[in-house]
């Protein structure tokens, strides 16, 4: 068998303990030493019924269950494994062990998984702790071989329920293991450039995602979104924001209103592209963006006339920042799931912070085009500067 440990993982791989406490940065080879624990566990014991979990069943298909195969081909056992893909479930043909994955978003399923005898949570912070508590009920009762919780995730906040647990109060029978990209031989010269660059733009996500360290997201600027498959159909209102860039990425934003939700879609997103190509692409590929109302950065009034002259129906934005994104908090925000950038720059979106850590009420300068843009969308509902209208959205 071909097998690539970091040995970074050796004692993690063997211990016998009830809980397995996997943290640190991202990129440290978390997932990747749990995901090859369980299929090492289920080609050797027998019976065995795995059972992988993290909040959301459909990001599980994309990560876990890829990588679940990705190894089964690397320890060459692809002839050992019967994968059932509409189901997220592994058989093992040498003694009808099972792996099965599923969301906590799923509680049908989830009870029909039963006789369970070990758990990976993974991304373990996504979870409620009361999502925890009752996975470590289920397993409980006599198996042949020890009985195993691995929990893996970054340290993303020190008030996390996830700290108290396993850190303030650990409970008796832990194994815990802090790790960093540093700690990963895998790991490519590229995401160490990544991690650098982040000391410089964010040094909260840097002490989270490169050193491993309990952080603090309270400057994050957006902390509550939820992602969709696609734009509601029924809606009140609807509009577009753009926002000019050419070493910057131009970055075209669709949103849709209903009661207090905002549904956010992205329709370009790229850099070093020229106003004029930006829209014969839209004409071409959008053209219903011509009936919207479109609100553009008011800076750049020689690039709205271009629009406009091509039939666009568009206008200076509102670009007060603090207000703007006080309008965009007054909505429960949905972003559709293809918006790979917008998810992307939103999870980064801080409040700069001034050398003694206060936070300041601007958001720092950086992967932000999308955010203006969807700030610019909104500028029917943003405030002038000071006004009680103003006060009135930012108590909100
Ligand atoms: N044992 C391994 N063999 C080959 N590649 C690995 C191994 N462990 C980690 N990697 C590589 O490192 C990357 C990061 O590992 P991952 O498990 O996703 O980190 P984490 O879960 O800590 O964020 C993976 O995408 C993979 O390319
Ligand atoms: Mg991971």
């Amino acid at each position: 068998m071909n097998l690539k440990i970091s040995s970074v993982y050796k004692d993690f791989l063997s211990c016998k303990n009830r809980y397995a406490v996997l943290y640190g940065g991202a990129g440290s080879g978390k997932s990747y030493v749990a995901a090859q624990k369980i299929i090492l566990r289920t080609v050797s014991e027998a019976p065995h019924k795995f059972l992988i979990i993290r909040k959301v069943a459909r990001t599980l298909r994309e990560s876990v269950f890829a990588l679940l195969k990705t190894i089964i081909r690397d320890l060459d056992l692809e002839d050992v494994f019967k994968i059932n893909e509409t189901n997220m479930s592994f058989e093992c043909l040498l003694n009808g062990n099972q792996i099965v994955l599923s969301g906590i978003d799923d509680p049908e399923k989830l009870k029909s998984i039963v006789d369970i005898s070990g758990i990976w949570i993974e991304e373990a912070t996504e979870l409620r702790e009361n999502d925890f508590d009752q996975l470590d009920l289920r397993l409980r009762g006599e198996t042949k071989h020890y009985k195993q919780i691995i929990v893996t995730f970054n340290p993303v906040s020190a008030a996390h329920w996830i700290k108290r647990k396993f850190f303030d109060f650990t409970p008796p029978d832990t194994f815990v293991l802090k790790t960093t990209y540093l700690d990963n031989p895998f790991v490519g010269e590229e995401y160490q450039q990544v991690m650098e660059r982040l000391k410089r733009d964010n040094y909260d996500y840097y002490k989270i995602y490169a050193l491993g360290e309990w952080g603090s997201l309270e400057g994050i600027i957006y902390p509550d979104y939820e992602t969709i498959d696609k734009m509601p159909e029924y809606f009140e209102k609807e509009y577009i924001g753009m926002d000019f860039g050419y070493n910057h990425p131009f970055a075209i934003v669709h949103v849709r209103i209903d009661a207090r939700n905002l549904y956010v879609d992205e329709i370009f997103y790229q850099t070093e592209v020229e106003n004029r190509s930006v829209i014969e692409y839209i004409k071409s590929n959008h053209p219903w963006v011509k009936d919207i109302k479109i609100y553009a950065d008011s800076a750049r009034a020689d690039l709205i006339s271009e629009w406009k002259s091509e039939g666009f129906n568009i206008e200076k934005a509102n670009k007060a920042v603090f207000e703007g994104i006080n309008a965009v908090k007054s909505f429960n925000i949905n972003i559709t799931k293809h918006s790979v950038n917008i998810l992307k720059e939103i999870g980064l979106y801080a409040w700069k912070k001034d050398k003694d850590g206060n936070m300041l009420d601007e958001p720092v300068k950086l992967n932000d085009d999308a955010m203006d843009a969807m700030r610019y969308a909104l500028t029917p509902y943003i405030s002038k500067k000071g006004s009680t209208k103003s006060m009135k959205i930012g108590l909100l």
